[in-house]
């Protein structure tokens, strides 16, 4: 057998220590911050989204992780952002959000690009600004429910308050993309949360355990699944029931059921011989937790961004109360009138994005600007950290919803700000957002007051599965104004 002598053995042993020490001393900012991040990570697993913040400041504009045979690239310059939204070669999303389709099947959220072009196509029919504003009614008389919850629990412990905004929002987009009266509890609300962020646990865990030795889903998510299946089957069958009258009434003729009969979202779907059921089912669930979710956050946060600033709450409050009253009625004709809350919840997006990071995945060799990102590659874009970026954003923590106002708007560095995504694979509900979010937080606002524990904007540590919440919890409480 073949023996290395001791002076070898000795000279290979001298080699391997200076090129692990030249290794050390080339790589020694990276190896610190791979430590302090692994150091940090055991210490709190819940502040990925922070310790990520880390790795963008040393490498602020892009930086390239090797995950076994995946590789993902991070990108937090807003010139990169509008190249790879505004690609065709990266509309696919990547396998974070196709895990999704495992369990409730293709949807638009994840469809791959040919079946996701046919399906938005469709879709965008019920997301114009003018069938938006035919559901004002809608999202007033939800948004008078939720004041009504708060100002009667107002004094309750442990209060789900963010339960209450998501049951709002889920009843909207029922009522006004399905059509259908759907209630919603505290609790259906819970299970919706559930299955996005477990996938999105999965999801995540995937980069660094293989699929086949993943655990199967726990029992309260399967459970949660199952009862949304229901849910939406029951949601199918009412409407189905609801066109089949609305067509005998017009058979008859009684013209004035003719503008209610193809008026939603559902109705689209229903009558594509594309969609079978189960793509039906699909995408009431989708929409269902893609539009209380990002929604009740956001509402959520602009609460607590004016309990943390007493002044600008007053300020909104007396905007609101003398254009609308106490108790009037929040018309389309007034809404644009109070045109601060608009900048209040554009400034909430900036500091809290409900979906702080986004992905795409390449199907072909990417420019982004002097740098390609290879065909097959995984992308985020980490949006959360642009938006609170001091090269693009003066005093970036500091809340100022006047940053939004006409005359700011040229100061906005191009793409440094994107809550609702850009190009054409962006939010397909973002006036639905807006618009709903607005009246909700209006008729707020001049029933309730806010308060915080939290201190400043730097106190609210954050974490992210998809989505944005705040790692120490809400802190927020109402009291009703008299
Ligand atoms: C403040 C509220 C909202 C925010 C911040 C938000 C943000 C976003 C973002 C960033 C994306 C792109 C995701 C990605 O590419 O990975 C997205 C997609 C989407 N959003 Fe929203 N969203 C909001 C509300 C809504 C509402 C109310 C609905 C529905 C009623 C909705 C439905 C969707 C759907 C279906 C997609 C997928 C679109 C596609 O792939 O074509 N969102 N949203």
């Amino acid at each position: 057998m073949y023996q290395l002598s001791t002076t070898t053995m000795f000279l290979y042993i001298v080699i391997a220590f200076v090129i692990s020490i030249w290794y050390v001393i080339r790589h020694w900012n990276l190896l610190k911050l791979i430590v302090k991040c692994i150091y940090a990570y055991i210490r709190c697993p819940g502040r990925g989204l922070e310790l990520l913040g880390m790795f963008q400041d040393a490498f602020p504009d892009i930086f390239r992780v090797r995950f076994s045979i995946k590789t993902v690239y991070v990108l937090a310059k807003p010139e990169y952002y509008e190249k790879v939204l505004s690609s065709p070669l990266a509309v696919d999303k990547p396998e974070v959000y196709t895990l999704l389709d495992q369990f409730l099947g293709p949807n638009i959220f994840t469809a791959a690009e040919n079946l996701w072009r046919q399906q938005r196509r469709l879709l965008n029919l019920s997301f114009s600004q003018k069938r938006i504003d035919s559901h004002s009614e809608i999202f007033l008389e939800e948004a008078d429910n939720l004041a009504k919850e708060l100002v009667t629990h107002a004094s309750q412990k442990n209060l789900d308050l963010e339960g209450l905004m998501r049951v709002c929002f889920a009843q909207a987009t029922a009522r006004a993309l399905f059509g259908v009266k759907f209630k919603v509890t505290v609790e259906d609300s819970r299970k919706m949360d559930r299955i996005f962020i477990e996938t999105a646990r999965r999801g995540v865990h995937l980069f660094y355990v293989p699929s086949i030795l993943m655990p199967p889903m726990p029992k309260a998510f399967n459970k949660s699944l199952s009862d949304a299946i229901i849910a939406s089957k029951s949601i199918i069958f009412e409407r189905r029931k609801q066109l089949v009258r609305n067509k005998t009434l017009l058979q008859d003729d009684k013209p004035q059921t003719e503008r209610a009969q193809k008026s939603h979202m559902l109705d689209y779907i229903l009558e594509c011989p594309e969609f079978t059921d189960e793509r039906a089912m699909s995408e009431i669930i989708l929409f269902l937790i893609a539009g209380n979710e990002t929604s009740s956050a956001t509402l959520m946060y602009a609460c607590l961004l004016l309990a943390m600033h007493p002044d600008i709450q007053e300020k909104l409050y007396h905007d609101v109360v003398s254009i609308c009253g106490l108790d009037d009625p929040i018309t389309l004709e007034k809404l644009p009138k109070i045109d601060y809350a608009e900048r209040i919840i554009k400034e909430t997006l900036r500091l809290f994005p409900s979906a702080p990071i986004i992905g795409r995945y390449t199907q072909g060799d990417l420019d982004i600007g002097g740098r390609v990102i290879p065909k097959h590659s995984t992308v985020y874009l980490h949006i959360v950290y642009t938006h609170r970026d001091p090269r693009f954003w003066q005093e970036p923590l500091t809340f100022d919803p006047d940053r939004f106002l006409q005359e700011n708007a040229s100061k906005i560095y191009p793409f440094s700000y994107i809550p609702f995504s850009y190009g054409s694979r962006n939010c397909i509900g973002l006036r639905f957002a807006m618009t709903s979010i607005k009246i909700a937080l209006v008729n707020l606002i001049r029933k309730v007051k806010v308060f915080t524990d939290y201190k400043s904007v730097e106190d609210v540590k954050l974490k992210a599965h998809f989505l944005l919440r705040p790692r120490d919890g809400w802190k927020l409480r109402f009291e009703a104004r008299n």
